[in-house]
């Protein structure tokens, strides 16, 4: 590992951002841990963690920011941007008030991060199926009209998670 991380090529910053409760944290964590925890705490101010991944033979470290959903407990807003090649956006499947604001996310990385940066769409707890209330159609539309990528993942059982990353990570590289 340690050999491993002398080697890296790229360092590319990912924010993840999204409604409170969405399972931004435990996304991170499955991510880089491959852990998960029922009785996350919410995020209060920054936190990131970093995983190194091997893309087309470069090896490349995703260093991935973690801030909190709810306002009151959020960070500046443009260090929080500054410098980042990729947002993961997340809404929640099951709370459509949560699918409903990323509009305004969207709005908000457009008015704070850089104009190229690559944006993926999540839609977590595919595992909830029978508390749907997000249409995948509904979100595949809207991800086509504001160019932004798209997954459904579940961080709970892991589904799509890597998928998501990696494929963020290649449009990034
Ligand atoms: P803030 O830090 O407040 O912005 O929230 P967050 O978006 O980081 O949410 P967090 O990762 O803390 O997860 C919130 C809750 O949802 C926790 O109870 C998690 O256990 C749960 N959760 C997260 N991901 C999933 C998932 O994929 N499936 C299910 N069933 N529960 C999940
Ligand atoms: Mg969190």
């Amino acid at each position: 590992d340690h050999l491993f991380n002398e080697k890296i090529d790229y360092v590319f910053k990912v924010v993840v951002i999204g409604d409170s409760a969405v399972g931004k944290s435990q996304i991170l964590s499955r991510f880089t841990k491959n852990e998960f925890c029922f009785d996350s705490k919410s995020t209060i101010g920054v936190e990131f963690q970093t995983r190194t991944v091997s893309i087309k033979s470069k090896v490349i470290k995703a260093q991935i920011w973690d801030t909190a959903g709810q306002e009151r407990y959020r960070a500046v807003t443009s260090a929080y941007y500054r410098g980042a090649l990729g947002a993961m956006l997340v809404y929640d499947i099951t709370k459509r008030p949560t699918f409903d604001h990323v509009a305004r996310w969207v709005e908000e990385l457009r008015a704070h991060a850089d104009n190229s940066i690559v944006i993926m769409l999540i839609g977590n707890k595919a595992d909830l199926v029978d508390l749907r209330t997000v249409p995948t159609e509904d979100a595949v539309e809207f991800a086509e009209n504001q160019g932004l990528f798209f997954f459904e993942t579940s961080a709970l059982n892991g589904d799509n998670v890597d998928a998501a990353f990696f494929k963020l990570l290649e449009e990034i590289y």
